[in-house]
């Protein structure tokens, strides 16, 4: 009895309880970068690795820089599931998308049940959807007179931008912004807010 005790005692101090994030990122890779200072000290979250599907992506350098393994992987990956093994090796529990636009398999969101996270610089459901991404977002804010708009971050379903709202943040719009002002004004949002609500969503 003394000995199964001790047996379960020490299994327990064995267990590695780290939460793994790998960040799927095929634009200049900022928010990534961001994500991966936030968690750079911590116990409980480790970003473990970049993905990208885009061969120029900036994030690749900045994984250089920060000593991140980065990933670089084509549609194939996808299709025959390389991808979604190469994250179940590396132990990964959670999927962050930081401006990566493809849509994501039904096979991952079946892996990853409220485990993908994506965020989107607008406040949804207005301006989402396919083609909704990057300067496509704040131009179609700027045109509709919009008089705020801020960032989204969902979990993410196999639909895009549908999935079940975690956070919105706002920010005004003025209505002499240009579509670049609006994207620099929702930028500070995304790096304000992106890391922290990722770190509770994980730590649930
Ligand atoms: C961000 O605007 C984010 O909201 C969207 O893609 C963009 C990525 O920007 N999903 P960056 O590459 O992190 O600078």
């Amino acid at each position: 009895m003394t000995t199964s005790k001790a047996i379960f005692e020490a299994d327990f101090y064995e267990v590695d309880m780290t939460r793994k994030i790998g960040i799927f990122a095929s634009g200049s890779g900022s928010n990534a970068e961001q994500i991966s200072n936030y968690f750079q000290n911590s116990n409980d979250v480790e970003v473990v690795a970049f993905f990208t599907n885009s061969a120029n992506a900036g994030v690749i350098e900045r994984g250089r820089r920060l000593g991140i393994p980065t990933i670089v992987f084509g549609p194939e990956g996808v299709k025959n599931n390389a991808v979604l093994g190469l994250l179940n090796k590396l132990e990964i529990n959670f999927i962050v998308l930081a401006g990566y636009l493809k849509l994501i398999p039904e096979s991952w969101v079946e892996a990853y049940p409220n485990r993908i996270i994506n965020i989107h610089p607008a406040l949804l459901p207005k301006f989402g959807g396919k083609g909704m991404y990057g300067m496509n977002v704040h131009r179609a804010v700027v045109e509709a007179g919009e008089t705020e708009s801020g960032i989204t971050i969902h979990f993410v379903d196999s639909r895009y931008d549908e999935g079940k709202i975690i956070l919105q943040k706002s920010v005004e719009v003025n209505p002499n912004d240009t579509p670049e002002e609006v994207q620099k004004k929702v930028q500070v949002l995304e790096h304000e807010f992106f890391a922290p609500t990722i770190e509770k969503v994980v730590l649930g």
